[in-house]
């Protein structure tokens, strides 16, 4: 007969609902693969169990809560007793994951963490196991399934932005508060993670800088259909000369970029460095038992031995001058010499248009441009002097646009 693995369960809502069902199911399965049958010995809700009870009795604890506080008190007094922590929560990892790894290197204890990074997908594990003998360049992810979803759903069926939410709370994707969803806070937590463990720098979700999707409109994805682009929130995180940029930002990209065939809830994470080229994971990044799949999974490293060292890691250099290529979308009177003074304007910023369409407005003309990449900071100011021009009838919008196209 094997042994019993106690796990003590904090939070039972969509995803630690659906990890006490996987346990009950997987159980045979798990003791026959490491010798350990897991059950769910305690469970801590917000009417019922005993935190320091439960962690007496419990050979693991689950961390399912979210949020900072209690979530951290419980995380860090488990790692300080030397007791595994497995936990799905990128708020507290993005910001209080460096005390928590030292925590965790101090008393022996395993601090897992895969769900909380684009659900079920591996990320964490290639990123920290298969690929740590490559130097990792760059990451780019879709983070968030409830973004990705709404894109989708716009995009596809033409779905307002409202209802599209709406279907995503639904189906269980959107956190309790979908703020954090739409503005781009939770991608830019995962991307956090994801840079202090491919570049081994400290980065806190404060030191990223990010937008969400909430002012995008229809009309930004037709025209992305028009020119043969895909509308994506995405995350990068990447080396610049020495330093570190981790950043989330609606952005258009190729049809052969990994990342422009990631639809619905599903994530997608793209890891380059000289030594692999490029690889690609994509996978359900959202859902109840998507996520305790992977919650699941850390339980099984842990039963099965498999350390995860995490050293002492530097704070990051921050590198805020960066590049981007832009697509810039105005609406103009229709009459000689406007073409030539955006032109002017670009130019006089070192600004390169890389492809440009115009079409008739009735009264007026829209001009679309895709440029090169550029200094952000440039680009921004020519559009400032841009806005001001007398024949522009409505704010610019300007959306970025990544350039990497990656073909056999
Ligand atoms: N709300 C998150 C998402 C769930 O939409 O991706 C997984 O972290």
């Amino acid at each position: 007969m094997s042994d019993v693995c106690k796990i003590g369960l904090l939070g039972r809502g969509t995803v630690g609902g659906a990890f006490a069902g996987l346990v009950a199911e997987r159980a045979d399965a798990i003791a026959a693969l490491t010798g350990k049958r897991p059950e769910i010995a305690g469970l801590l809700t917000r009417s019922e169990g005993d935190f320091q009870q439960i962690l007496a009795e419990s050979d693991v604890i689950v961390e399912l809560i979210g949020g900072i506080e209690p979530a951290r008190e419980y995380v860090a007094a488990a790692l300080a007793a030397g007791k595994p922590v497995i936990t799905a929560n990128k708020a507290l990892l993005s910001t209080h994951g460096e005390e928590l790894y030292a925590s965790a290197n101090g008393s022996g204890a395993q601090l897992m963490f895969e769900a909380a990074v684009a659900g079920v997908i591996p990320a964490i594990r290639v990123i920290e196991e298969s690929l740590a003998g490559a130097h990792v360049e760059r990451v780019h992810g879709i983070v968030n399934g409830t973004t990705n979803y709404i894109l989708t759903e716009m995009a596809r069926n033409g779905l307002s932005y409202d209802d599209a939410l709406r279907q995503a709370q639904d189906l269980g994707y959107a956190e309790a508060d979908p703020t954090a969803d739409v503005g781009g806070g939770d991608a830019a937590a995962k991307m956090a993670i994801l840079a202090r463990l491919a570049f081994g720098v400290s980065v806190t979700l404060e030191q990223v800088a990010y937008e969400g999707i909430e002012s995008l409109t229809a009309d930004d994805i037709s025209y992305a259909k028009e020119f043969d682009l895909v509308l994506k929130l995405v995350g990068t995180a990447e080396r610049i000369n020495g330093g570190v940029s981790v950043r989330v930002f609606p952005a258009f990209l190729y049809p052969s970029h990994p990342l422009a065939s990631v639809h619905g809830s599903f994530n997608a994470v793209t890891v380059e460095s000289p030594a692999i080229t490029e690889i690609t994971m994509s996978g359900p990044g959202a859902g109840g038992i998507q996520t305790a799949s992977a919650v699941l999974g850390d339980l099984v490293s842990i039963l099965s031995g498999v350390p995860r060292n995490r050293p002492p890691a530097a704070p990051a250099d921050i590198v805020t001058d960066i590049e981007s290529a832009f697509y810039l979308h105005l609406e103009v009177e229709d009459r000689p010499g406007v073409l030539a003074e955006v032109a002017a304007k670009l130019g006089d910023y070192g600004v390169s248009v890389r492809s440009f369409n115009q079409q008739e407005l009735g009264e007026g003309a829209r001009l679309v441009m895709v440029m090169h990449r550029t200094p952000e900071k440039g680009f921004f100011a020519a559009v400032g002097e841009i806005a001001g021009l007398p024949f522009i009838k409505a704010e610019p919008r300007v959306i970025r646009v990544i350039e990497e196209e990656f073909t056999d």
